[in-house]
């Protein structure tokens, strides 16, 4: 069987058994590395034998993509956007024009329309589809910054930050932190961001963004979040863009994964207004179910995405714009799976891929209130559920500890507000209400487990 044959297979079969088999890992980094740490082979290898060695890793790998892997927010590749994922891996070629890739340009532009119909983001918007959300912010802040810096005579890209007008950045206290890399990456610094108070479940509180929008002037770059990584609380758009637009400010939205609620006409309240937004950085490789890694960036201003993301030389023919929408030159055809995506579920299937996993969401969190000694921390509104057990950080951490060792499923550990939670996270097409109620039997399992384990201090 030729080799790309064989791989098929194998991924097949991991597919196919992907909801049957141990979530976390059976093998850790140490075994692991002990099988493979050998010296650089001086001659090489044949290609089967290498594919044999890496589907050998298998058992080190976690079961991410599977129905009960509630980790971080992960997301699970849909097959369609695994068939094209390797369709991209087999066309092996730089995406960043029509000249070079005349029908990854033309998906890209495909791709792009029905992204912005799906979100209800404006049409006039440009699409970068970038790493992920890290870089779709830095794209939107790279866009933010020269258009605040424009405003008052400052070429950014020429000239840099040196000796340019300071920026004032408003960002909620519950940003998350790859938006504040960002801000490192592009020279800002994030010492300096003004942290604005949010609400209970980390959502930023319009009044005092109004306030402190008033208080102080010059250029201004207004940072809101659509989901927050917790507990999946979206800042209200609506007023945080007003009091925006009145100050002259720009203002970026980080939606990695909550900007997708857009997509559902029953939850697209929560972010309702994040249309009036400047720019967008959303992930693919979340809620839209395609391989890692995928973000889209979106800047309603076409002008400034350009000049910030702009690059030329004699050599590069791209009178496309390609080149000037993301911070990579060649790039991956990320676009292609993105398109299988929106192809295979359509604007429906869409909506209830984000309407299923909240109801999941709503589905645990009924559960574990019926729970003895359980709570659930936050308003789940979204895809996220954080727990805590018998009011107790060890007690809590013993029950992820004892979700992760189990291998029924896979959660992770957080603190919220100063006390320790386990944090569910469902954003997989694959999960079903029965992978939810094993979670709830797990989760009372490892309750009692970390309880006969050790008492309550
Ligand atoms: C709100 C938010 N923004 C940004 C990111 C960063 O996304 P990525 O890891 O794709 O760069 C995340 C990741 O969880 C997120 O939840």
């Amino acid at each position: 069987m030729g080799l790309l044959h064989r791989t098929a297979q194998i991924a097949e079969e991991y597919l196919a058994t992907l909801g049957d088999r141990r979530v976390g890992a059976s093998l850790g980094f140490e075994d692991v590395l002990a099988a493979l740490d050998a010296p650089l082979p001086e001659e090489g290898e044949d290609a089967d034998r290498v594919l044999d060695v890496l589907a050998a890793l298998e058992p080190g790998m976690m079961a991410t993509a599977g129905p009960r892997y509630f980790g971080f927010v992960t997301g699970g590749a849909l097959p369609v956007t695994v068939a094209a994922d390797w369709l991209v891996s087999t066309w092996d070629g730089p995406h960043f024009g029509r000249v070079v890739s005349p029908a990854g340009a033309a998906v890209e532009d495909v791709t792009a329309r029905w992204l912005l119909e799906v979100l209800k983001l404006p049409a006039r918007s440009r699409v970068g589809f970038v790493t992920g959300a890290t870089m779709a912010n830095l794209v939107g802040l790279a866009a933010a910054r020269h258009r605040v810096l424009a405003g008052t005579g400052w070429d950014v890209e020429e000239r840099g930050l040196t000796g340019a007008p300071p920026v004032r950045i408003l960002a909620g206290e519950e940003v998350h932190v790859s938006l504040l890399k960002a801000l490192r990456l592009l020279g800002f610094g994030s010492a300096g961001v003004e942290r604005i108070p949010a609400d209970g479940d980390g959502a930023m509180r319009p009044g005092p963004m109004a306030a402190a929008l008033r208080a102080g002037d010059g250029p201004v770059i207004v940072c809101a979040q659509a989901g927050n990584v917790n507990t999946g609380a979206c800042d209200p758009m609506l007023p945080i863009v007003a009091a925006a637009r009145e100050a002259g400010a720009w203002v970026h939205v980080d939606g990695a994964f909550g900007l997708w609620a857009a997509a559902s006409p029953r939850l697209a309240a929560l972010v309702a207004g994040a249309d009036g937004a400047d720019s967008w950085a959303l992930d693919a490789h979340k809620w839209l179910n395609v391989p890692y890694d995928c973000g889209v960036a979106i800047v309603a201003d076409g002008e400034a995405h350009a000049a910030a993301m702009s690059a030329t030389a004699d050599y590069l023919v791209a009178s496309d714009g390609g080149l000037t929408r993301t911070p990579e030159m060649s790039r991956r055809g990320r676009q292609v799976p993105v398109y299988a995506a929106l192809r295979h579920l359509g604007r429906q299937g869409l909506a209830e891929l984000v309407e299923r996993c909240c109801a999941h969401a709503a589905r645990l969190a009924a559960a574990m209130g019926r729970v003895e000694g359980a709570a659930v921390l936050n308003a789940v509104v979204l895809n996220q559920v954080l727990l805590r057990f018998d009011d107790d950080d060890a007690r809590t951490a013993r029950v992820v500890e004892e979700i992760q060792r189990g291998g029924e499923a896979w959660l992770g550990g957080t603190v919220w507000r100063g006390r320790g939670a386990a944090r569910v996270s469902f954003s997989n097409w694959s999960t079903t209400d029965e992978d939810v109620d094993r979670l709830v039997a797990a989760l009372r399992a490892a309750l009692a487990t970390a309880r006969a384990g050790s008492p309550v201090r």
